[in-house]
């Protein structure tokens, strides 16, 4: 939420902010902005400031933007949480003397009374964020220290924070986190910082993950950590392993449909050296025996997966699952204990809410298990162990490719469990689970066919999905991927729950997918797909193979291989990937950056 870039060293930044900034842009989009220190005339050092409302494009394509010359600013692009999206609430913010400017990510909870005080001292606001009070409170403490004038800032704000402040009179930029992600990255002759690393990749391999309450001196090739205390941190140095490669399009209209057709190395990736012999081989801190209930915690996608993920847990380890929204758990005082596993599932591993859950639930004295993509977040640093989805960078906001990774990790982790407990393994699920990545490549043999069917949907205006068991999490998925890039309002039901409700809004307007590929309950969803042909309702239906029966009740099917029930919603996904995709498509949108949306949640 939000993207931060800053550089020091000694080649031009302009275009540095800007290829990083343009890394960064799925953090946010609604506007972006630069500060650079540039020497003027009479040579003095002073802070450029340019920022434009929308998208990246607006700032880039500025005239005076070539104009601007230096080796050392701070750029960021927004996703806004207070003050509307325009040029003026766009960072970054500077101070009244123009001398300080500063980014900011995250949200500032007691900026009122801060902004009340300090106007009372005398200084003019013009933006409507919380963010610009950091600006006057550094103008505020700075007598020519501007470490030590963050440092006095931070004592006074409540909220969190990914930091980066520059003044005129300095050659340093001074970076800080409270709850927002930050990377440093190291060079030869100049040091970086971003809130992600994709965005030091065409820099640096060399990386430091700035932790909470700790801020880092910037200089020319070299960077100093210390707490809010003062006290010197050590350098912990590690390498990125992701090639700028793997954070580009190869080719595809957008990342979506990249990230859909990775599907099967992500997967691949994700079981690598993880079964051997029919045995699974996870390195699990945990003391598996005495864990008497899991709970999982996670939002929006990594949600659903976590659903899923309590069917499988719970057939397979007879231990009981619960699945929480990370935003209610946070706050309901939950029972948690020490026999408990709290299990966070998040792409990111920043989702503030699921980081949030995951320290409360540490706090009563569980023990936490991470189901993670991005290596090094802080959720992945937080928890007792983790099992990384080793999927790649995940750019375009719509989660694809996390979602089938994690199901694969969970799978795995259900196994692995059964496993330490003494239980025999189904072998035919092992294998099959080695065989997904061939099955998915199959699966991805429908694109061209869910593409024509996407056509016929794009005038919509609402849409059900509808399936059971392990497949009903899947409805609620192909729901949260077409309302979120298309705006078209989908809802996910269990297909027995229609009838309880959903049934009165069936009309030839209401669309309706089934997942109604073959399980035990196969027949029910028969009845259902009958119940919503005899309203009127557009049907379509996911299923294994051609099915006379199915077949006269439905107008669109959508074919996909047979498989385990475990793995069915690995499968059954991904034509509701494809059909949120084209849908979206081909009505125009911008399917990586939807609106009002950002990939990375940090804020609550
Ligand atoms: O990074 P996380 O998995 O923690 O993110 C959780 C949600 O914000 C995320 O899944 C969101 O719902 C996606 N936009 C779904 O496509």
């Amino acid at each position: 939420m939000c993207g931060i870039i800053c550089y020091v060293g000694k080649e031009d930044v302009v275009p540095i902010l800007l290829n990083g900034l343009q890394m960064l842009e799925y953090r946010g989009y609604d506007s972006a902005g630069i500060a650079v220190r540039t020497t003027n005339e009479n040579n003095c050092n002073e802070i450029t400031l340019l920022k434009k409302k929308g998208r990246l494009s607006e700032l880039s394509s500025q005239k005076e933007i070539t104009e601007i010359k230096g080796t050392m600013g701070i750029a960021h692009t927004r996703w806004a949480t207070h003050g509307e999206p325009n040029d003026v609430n766009a960072h970054p913010h500077a101070d009244c003397t123009n001398k300080i400017a500063i980014i900011h990510n995250g949200i500032i909870e007691n900026y009122s009374a801060l902004k009340k005080i300090l106007e009372e001292e005398g200084h003019t606001f013009c933006s409507q964020t919380d963010s610009e009070v950091l600006a006057h409170l550094v103008e505020k403490f700075y007598t020519g220290d501007l470490k030590e004038a963050v440092k006095k800032t931070l004592n006074l704000v409540e909220g969190t924070f990914g930091l980066a402040a520059i003044c005129a009179d300095n050659d340093e930029i001074i970076i800080a986190r409270r709850g927002s992600p930050i990377v440093i990255g190291l060079g030869k002759d100049f040091t970086i910082a971003a809130s992600d690393a994709t965005a030091l990749l065409n820099h640096t391999r060399r990386v430091i993950y700035l932790q909470d309450d700790e801020l880092a001196i910037l200089k020319e090739g070299s960077c100093t950590i210390e707490d809010f205390a003062g006290e010197k941190k050590d350098n912990n140095i590690e390498e990125i392993k992701w090639s700028v490669e793997q954070v580009e399009k190869k080719g595809y209209k957008h990342f979506m449909l990249k990230e859909i057709m990775e599907q099967p190395l992500a997967i691949e990736n994700c079981l690598r050296g993880r079964i051997k012999n029919g045995k699974i081989k996870l390195t699990l801190n945990l003391d598996l025996k005495s864990i008497k209930k899991i709970t999982i915690v996670a939002c929006g996608t990594s949600w659903h997966s976590g659903l899923i993920g309590k069917y499988i847990i719970e057939a397979m380890t007879k231990i009981p699952v619960e699945v929480d929204y990370a935003s209610e758990f946070r706050y309901r005082d939950p029972l948690v204990n020490e026999d408990n596993l709290i299990i966070a599932i998040s792409q990111s591993g920043e989702t503030a809410d699921t980081l949030a859950a995951l320290r409360e639930a540490k706090k009563k004295g569980a023990k936490t298990l991470g189901i993670i993509n991005v290596v090094g977040s802080t959720i992945a640093r937080e928890v007792d162990s983790g099992i990384y989805l080793h999927a790649g960078p995940e750019i375009g906001v719509a989660s694809t490719k996390a979602f089938t990774t994690q199901l694969t990790a969970l799978l795995l982790f259900s196994l692995y469990v059964k496993q330490e407990l003494g239980e025999e393994l189904d072998d035919e699920l092992v294998e099959t689970l080695l065989e997904l990545p061939s099955s998915i490549k199959t699966v991805l043999d429908c694109r061209d066919a869910v593409k024509e069917i996407a056509k016929h949907f794009i005038a919509s205006k609402n849409f059900l999905f509808l399936g059971r068991d392990v497949n009903f999490p899947v409805a609620l998925e192909g729901a949260l991927k077409l309302k979120e890039i298309s705006y078209i309002h989908a809802e996910g039901y269990p297909a027995a729950e229609m009838k309880h409700g959903p049934i009165a809004l069936i009309d030839s307007e209401m669309p309706v997918l089934f997942i109604a590929t073959k399980c035990l309950l196969s027949d029910k969803i028969l009845s259902n797909i009958q119940e919503v042909k005899a309203r009127g309702g557009k049907t379509i239906a996911i299923i294994n193979e051609e099915d006379n029966e199915i077949e006269r009740f439905i107008d669109y099917k959508i074919i996909v291989p047979h498989t385990l029930k475990e793995l069915s919603p690995i499968i059954n996904v991904i034509p509701l990937q494809f059909l949120a995709y084209f849908v979206a498509d081909l009505k125009g949108l911008d399917v990586d950056k939807p609106r009002n949306l950002a990939k990375s949640v940090t804020v609550e």
